[in-house]
């Protein structure tokens, strides 16, 4: 099958296309059995990038295929397995995405709902069940509640503002630029302020936010805790930014406000269960139109080095995707 690698540490442009063999039905996470998956598009995220230097924190032995999440049809699955072949799923097989043919655990594959193509399908899992994690499991959201999201225009800045619209939430986008700002508006922000600008006074301005959504880190921590109502909670997904912010713990006490950790792999992986949830809860906000991942870009798999690089250079709006086949 035709695959993309990375076979050095050395950045996106290190990433070569190879022929190798099919993988077998198993998986790492369900080592007794695998779904075996054609792919048609995988999903391309910050992870891939940091992989790409060996500074994610899963650091497999090179050379290795990276890929955390796919769409496709199923080939072969697992004795018990509620798919069957031919059944269209959006999958995180965590590795070994950018591949034509590629193995997930049975549960982490979920049914594509007919409302969302391909590519959409390869940017529902990850982002969709870190929002619905971020802003539920870990960050209490109440419908009527306002939530500000920073990295409104990328994969999980997309997928966490529509889950909050889609939840009842009223919302709030940080972002870098005009194009950035098209598509928050698009992803459902009732109001978009500039990260460059004094997005701090404005939310004040506004009414000040329940809860604070951060996939970007860096240095705007402080200012999103005194953008938070009292009984508000910034909830810490990610540090695109590049650097991982330090809070001085007197202002959660003085304002009455709290810092929560979301990371939806380390939680979920070990709770089949909890994934399932999700995944009806995410279904429920596709039915009634809410969630519809936003494509930004759309390359052919051997383009990978380019996908790469449009996250790398803080291009990317909404979810890169390779075409597959
Ligand atoms: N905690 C979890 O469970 C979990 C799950 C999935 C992903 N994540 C993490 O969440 C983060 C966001 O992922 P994503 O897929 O949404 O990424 P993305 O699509 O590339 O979006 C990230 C956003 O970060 C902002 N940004 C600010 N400074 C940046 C910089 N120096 N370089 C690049 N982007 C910068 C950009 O928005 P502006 O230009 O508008 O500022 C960009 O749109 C990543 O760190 C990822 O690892 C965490």
């Amino acid at each position: 099958m035709r695959a993309i690698q990375i076979t050095e540490l050395t950045g996106p442009a290190a990433l070569k296309e190879v022929d190798v063999p099919e993988p077998e039905a198993t998986h790492l996470l369900s080592p007794d059995g695998a779904v075996i998956i054609d792919v048609e598009a995988a999903g391309v995220s910050f992870p891939e990038v940091l992989q790409s230097r060996g500074e994610y924190q899963i650091k497999p032995n090179l050379p290795f295929i990276p890929g955390a999440e796919v769409a496709g049809v199923v080939r072969s699955a697992p004795e018990g397995s509620a798919h069957q072949p031919g059944d269209r799923v959006a999958a995180m097989c965590m590795l070994g995405g950018f591949a034509e043919t590629t193995a997930a655990p049975d549960w982490l594959t979920f049914r594509l709902a007919d409302d969302l193509d391909a590519a959409q399908g390869a940017g529902l899992v990850l982002n969709y069940h870190t929002a619905y994690f971020s802003l539920v499991t870990r960050g209490r959201l109440e419908a009527g509640e306002t939530v500000l999201v920073h990295g409104a225009a990328g994969g999980v800045g997309t997928a966490t503002l529509q889950v909050a619209k889609g939840l009842g939430a009223k919302t709030f986008a940080v972002v870098s630029d005009d194009a950035k700002e098209e598509v928050a508006r698009r992803a459902g922000a009732d109001e978009v302020f500039r990260s460059g600008g004094p997005w701090k006074d404005e939310v004040s301005a506004a009414g000040k936010v329940d809860m604070v959504v951060d996939p970007v880190g860096g240095d705007r921590m402080t200012d999103s805790l005194r953008s938070l109502k009292e009984g508000g909670r910034l909830v810490v997904v990610g540090f695109t930014a590049g650097s991982i912010p330090e809070v001085k713990v007197n202002r959660l006490l003085l304002n009455n406000v709290s810092v929560v950790g979301a990371g939806w792999g380390a939680y979920v992986l070990s709770k089949p269960a909890l994934n399932a949830e999700i995944q009806r809860e995410i279904d429920k906000l596709i039915a009634s139109g809410h969630v519809r991942p936003i494509v930004g870009a759309r390359l052919p798999l051997e383009r990978a080095t380019e996908a790469l690089e449009i996250i790398d250079g803080r291009r990317a709006v909404g979810k890169v995707v390779l075409d597959v086949r």
